[in-house]
């Protein structure tokens, strides 16, 4: 079968090749991949992966083998597990759930990391109605679904992004506020999702109101972060700074998710959709910020 695999010795670092058909283990599902999602870490640490490596992690198909307790032969799928860039691909069956036929399925595929992680983190961060909730990074992936899910808990939301066309969708989305970079914020927030890093990590930082939580969730900028001295503490002012990143055993959350998409209440942000043969160009446009969400590949 055909699978992207990591290349460290060629550019962009990956390829399309043969591989071995993949074997599904007993608590595992084998998918006959349609379509799949790629995420920012994927393609900029690609070559942190050893050479062959089947890469991706995000991907919709048919189940073609059934584990017990899982989906049934012919269900169609979301699935989060890593080596899904394949014709085909085992998951486990925690981290798979069903999908509705009728609809445009493939943009599901965009869903499993960035919804997990959204999802999760905001989760973190306790109760959020009332609260003033903070998103940098807002035009991404992991920003455009953590707004929607914000807004959905009853939070007001800042929307953070790096350019005034790069807020394009996001008041739609449930945006109170869209704001050209974090100078623009006025006001403390009770939780920040922090997906940029470097300045964005300690600028957000200091607008966090006491009692507030910032998540940090990626590091998109790939620059170091120095907090000024004392800047971390404060007399009678606790706030937290949490990691955030577990997306194990994600079957229950996937199906929250899935609901969501289906029930109107979330939209997934597709913003370049190509064939998986065109999976340099399309990690050329993410890590260059020229997508708006997500880029999703089909597995033609
Ligand atoms: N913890 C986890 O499990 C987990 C899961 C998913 C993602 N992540 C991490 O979270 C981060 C965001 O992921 P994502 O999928 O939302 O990525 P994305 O779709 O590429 O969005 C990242 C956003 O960061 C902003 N940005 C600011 N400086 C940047 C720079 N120098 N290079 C690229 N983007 C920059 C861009 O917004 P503007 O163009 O508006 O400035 C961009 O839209 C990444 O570091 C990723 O690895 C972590």
């Amino acid at each position: 079968m055909r699978a992207i695999v990591a290349a460290p010795d060629v550019e962009p670092g990956h390829r399309l090749t043969d591989v071995p058909e993949p074997e599904p283990g007993p608590d595992e599902v084998l998918v006959e991949v349609e379509h799949v999602g790629v995420n920012h870490g994927e393609v900029r640490h690609v070559r942190a992966w050893p050479a062959g490596t089947v890469l991706g992690h995000d991907a919709v198909g048919r189940v073609v083998r059934a584990a017990d307790g899982g989906p049934r032969v012919g269900d169609r799928v979301v699935a989060l597990g890593v080596g899904a860039w394949a014709q085909r691909a085992v998951f486990r069956s925690d981290a798979v759930a069903t999908v509705p036929p009728e609809g445009d399925v493939a943009r599901f595929a965009a869903l499993p990391t960035v919804g997990l992680t959204a999802l999760r983190a905001l989760r973190d961060a306790g109760p959020l109605s009332g609260r003033r909730v903070l998103v940098t990074g807002a035009s991404g992936g992991v920003g455009r679904i953590a707004v929607q899910l914000a807004r959905a808990g009853g939070a007001r939301v800042v929307a953070v992004v790096g350019a005034a066309g790069r807020g394009a969708g996001l008041a739609e989305l449930g945006a109170d506020e869209v704001v050209v970079g974090l100078g623009s914020v006025a006001g403390p927030v009770d939780v920040v999702v922090e997906t940029v890093g470097g300045a964005h990590l300690v600028d957000a930082w200091r607008l966090l109101a006491p009692g507030g939580t910032l998540l940090s969730v990626g590091w998109a900028s790939g620059e170091p972060a120095t907090f000024p001295v004392n800047s971390t503490f404060a007399p009678g002012a606790s706030r937290s700074l949490r990691s955030v990143g577990d997306v194990s055993a994600p079957a229950a959350d996937l199906a929250d998710l899935v609901a969501r998409v289906r029930a109107g209440a979330l939209e997934i942000p597709v913003g370049w959709r190509g064939s998986w043969r065109r999976l340099d160009e399309a990690a050329t446009a993410l890590l260059g910020r020229r997508v708006a969400g997500k880029v999703l590949l089909d597995v033609d």
